[in-house]
């Protein structure tokens, strides 16, 4: 790799998200004087009406829908609320993290894991959608054009639940309008999903949060489809303005599967192929096709497995030529178009990013299961749209930038020079650092030449991270 200069002053590292502009317009926050503690400033502006999503609208409707007792249901939420409903969200964390099978049971039709991650894992998932979305502005601002363009802004949400990720992108679609003086554009939703019930909670959420909006009310229309979430295609609209898929892969083997594909459309390819290869051949095609304004945005776990499957499809996508050879086919968090290095091994593609979640109740579950929330963790694969007429692609990355996707190697204790990782097509590459430097995970940096006399640690091998990091 062409190293380059030296530079006299440290590298500074750029913030995490995109690739070549700085974050946009500063927006109103939640900020508590607890984030400003942090060393790290947090990437996520959480706006105001995330608190009445987290809590008002979901307390409420979880208390008037699963409380066991008639007299509770009309009541506001409370402690005694709490201590009842923590008893499933600690049951379904159990689920989600210890030694989960690579088939999880269909939880949600159980009312009590419902009512838990309305409270507590829908707040957590939507937290790293809003992350992701200030992350790369670029991105959404691609999403409203399409919308403006096209008169109205057509959003699928695939093993969409309650409609968590959705959710978080009208919570900031609502601040973007607010902050610019400008209207929301019409959206229409359709949310897919195998769980009927989960989706029915969602909608009525989405609705009442929409209620309370002057901007959002009657603006937003949310249509619900019973399926697995590979057989929308007789369902899909006919152009898309953003793709959301939150926390679905790694749900079971079918779905993993489906990322298996798209299988090579030459012969030797489609003589090899099964049928769950043609069919995600001709979804993946269908979807991309599709897929203009913001492209696909596809979130998981941080967990090895997961990463892989993501850093796995990116791959194919490529190599099959669904998508165009470049950089600018994605928004994120490649910079280059090359072979992922992290697809296979020891090492995967994640990310956390400092946070700090907004919400009492949330912050009251957190406490309960002995985990506060500091950072989010989650691995992610963001399609720009590949279009060669109407698509939006990415902008080109800074010549020289890196991704850096490890913490120093050596852990953060380490007080003297380390190394990271750096992203490069087939290879990660090794660059030294300094502590006082701050270079973690994720963030981008133009490398300088490693120091001959640095002794190579270790890397530090992270903790297969747990599901619902
Ligand atoms: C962990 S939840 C994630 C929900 C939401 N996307 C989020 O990020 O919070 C996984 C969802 O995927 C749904 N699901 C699992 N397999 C599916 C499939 N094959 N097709 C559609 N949805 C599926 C489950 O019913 C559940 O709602």
């Amino acid at each position: 790799m062409p190293f380059q200069k030296r530079p006299r002053k440290p590298a500074r590292p750029q913030k995490f998200g995109s690739h070549a502009k700085p974050p946009g317009k500063k927006l109103p926050t939640t900020e508590t004087p607890d984030s400003k503690k942090k060393s790290r400033a947090t990437v996520a502006r959480f706006p105001g009406a995330w608190l009445w999503l987290v809590d008002e609208i979901i307390p409420t409707l979880v208390k008037s829908r699963y409380s066991p007792r008639e007299s509770w249901k009309d009541k506001p939420f409370d402690a005694e609320d709490a201590r009842f409903f923590s008893k499933g969200v600690g049951e379904l964390s159990e689920l989600f993290t210890d030694e989960r099978p690579s088939e999880l049971p269909d939880y949600f039709a159980h009312p009590k894991f419902r009512s838990s991650y309305l409270l507590y894992f829908l707040p957590l998932q939507a937290a790293k959608f809003v992350s992701l979305l200030d992350m790369h502005p670029e991105a959404l601002d691609a999403t409203l054009q399409h919308g403006d363009k096209s008169g109205t802004l057509n959003v699928i949400d695939l093993g969409a639940g309650p409609g968590t990720a959705s959710l978080a992108l009208i919570v900031k679609l609502l601040d973007r309008a607010l902050a610019l003086g400008r209207d929301v554009p019409k959206v229409e939703f359709d949310w897919y999903d195998t769980n009927g019930a989960i989706l029915e909670d969602g909608k009525l959420i989405m609705e009442q949060l929409c209620g309370q909006f002057p901007k959002l009310r009657g603006r937003v229309t949310v249509r619900t489809h019973v399926m697995p979430w590979w057989k929308i295609l007789g369902s899909l609209p006919k152009e898309t303005s953003l793709v959301l898929m939150g926390n679905v892969l790694n749900e079971n083997k079918r779905s993993m599967a489906r990322t298996q594909g798209p299988a090579s459309n030459e012969e030797d390819g489609l003589t090899r192929a099964r049928s769950a290869e043609i069919e995600s051949t001709r979804l993946w095609t269908e979807l991309l096709a599709r897929a203009k304004g913001g492209g696909i945005l596809l979130v998981e776990p941080a967990s090895r497995r997961s990463s892989q499957v993501l850093s796995g499809l990116r791959d194919q996508l490529f190599e099959n030529q669904f998508i165009p050879a470049e950089a600018t086919s994605l928004w994120g968090p490649c910079l280059h178009a090359g072979r992922c290095p992290l697809a296979e091994g020891r090492d995967w593609c994640h990310f956390s990013v400092p946070i700090d979640i907004p919400g009492k109740w949330f912050k009251n579950f957190s406490e309960r299961l002995g985990s506060e929330r500091q950072w989010a963790k989650f691995s992610y694969l963001w399609l720009a749209s590949p279009s060669p007429h109407e698509g939006a692609p990415a902008p080109k990355p800074k010549a020289g930038l890196r991704r850096v996707v490890s913490d120093p190697l050596g852990g953060w204790q380490s007080k003297g020079p380390s190394e990271v990782l750096l992203c490069e097509p087939e290879q990660t590459v090794r660059m030294p650092v300094r502590a006082h430097e701050q270079i973690r995970r994720g963030d981008l940096v133009t490398p300088r030449k490693p120091a001959p006399n640095l002794t190579p640690k270790r890397f530090k091998k992270d903790q297969d991270e747990d599901w619902d990091d």
